[in-house]
């Protein structure tokens, strides 16, 4: 074997063990949030703070491929888990990043409503077919545009959402438009 040879089959084994182990560890995530025995350590959060913070770290991802974010927020307090909240919003904003073309834009809202927090994050990516959406949240599913063209995403992001959603007692919903976008909505109990 030529030595070009041995180093290109030596990257994509370790691109491959790098996949493998993204997967290990969101599975264990999933699985974490999924039992009710794992205890949550709740405390006040400020949902507002937390989502300007994360966009900040994450803001050089979206600059890569031109993407803009817009950030509507007000100081918006819940009872959560900090680890959880951020992964909550990084899985989504990931996706969003990941799913959108450049020249594209997101924008992050957190507005209140009685006693009501809504978190909703949407962009102007490539939006999910009618036939997809119903499974989103589903362990392991892909879009099928997504399989062919994304082999390195494991499918498990949004799972994990929905279940740290769900021990926070919030509800999740998505809406999306082919070709035009994505709309997650989330809310949660204020803490006053
Ligand atoms: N913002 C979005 N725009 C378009 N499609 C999306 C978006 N978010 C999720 N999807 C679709 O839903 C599927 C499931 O999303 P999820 O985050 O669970 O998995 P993933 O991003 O493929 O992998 P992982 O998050 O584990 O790296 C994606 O593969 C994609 O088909
Ligand atoms: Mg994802």
């Amino acid at each position: 074997m030529r030595i070009q040879d041995a180093a290109s089959v030596m990257k994509s084994n370790i691109e491959e063990v790098d996949r493998m182990s993204k997967t290990i560890e969101s599975l264990a995530n999933f699985s974490y949030y999924e039992s009710n025995i794992s205890l949550l350590e709740c405390k006040p959060i400020d949902l507002a703070h937390l989502a300007q913070y994360l966009i900040e770290k994450i803001k050089v991802f979206a600059e890569k491929k031109s993407i803009g974010i817009e950030v509507k927020t007000e100081p918006i307090k819940i009872l959560g888990d900090q680890a959880a909240i951020e992964e909550m919003y990084l899985n989504i904003l990931k996706n969003s990043i990941r799913f959108t073309n450049p020249g594209g834009y997101i924008y992050v809202q957190v507005s209140s409503f009685k006693d009501q927090a809504t978190i909703s994050i949407r962009d102007t990516g490539i939006g999910i077919a009618p036939k997809d959406l119903p499974y989103v949240f589903e362990p392991f599913y892909k879009s099928t545009e997504i399989k062919i063209h994304n082999k390195t995403s494991a499918g498990l992001g949004l799972a994990i959402v929905k279940k740290i959603v769900e021990r926070h007692n919030g509800l999740i919903q998505i809406e999306s438009w082919p070709n035009k976008g994505t709309l997650i909505s989330i809310s949660l109990q204020m803490s006053f």
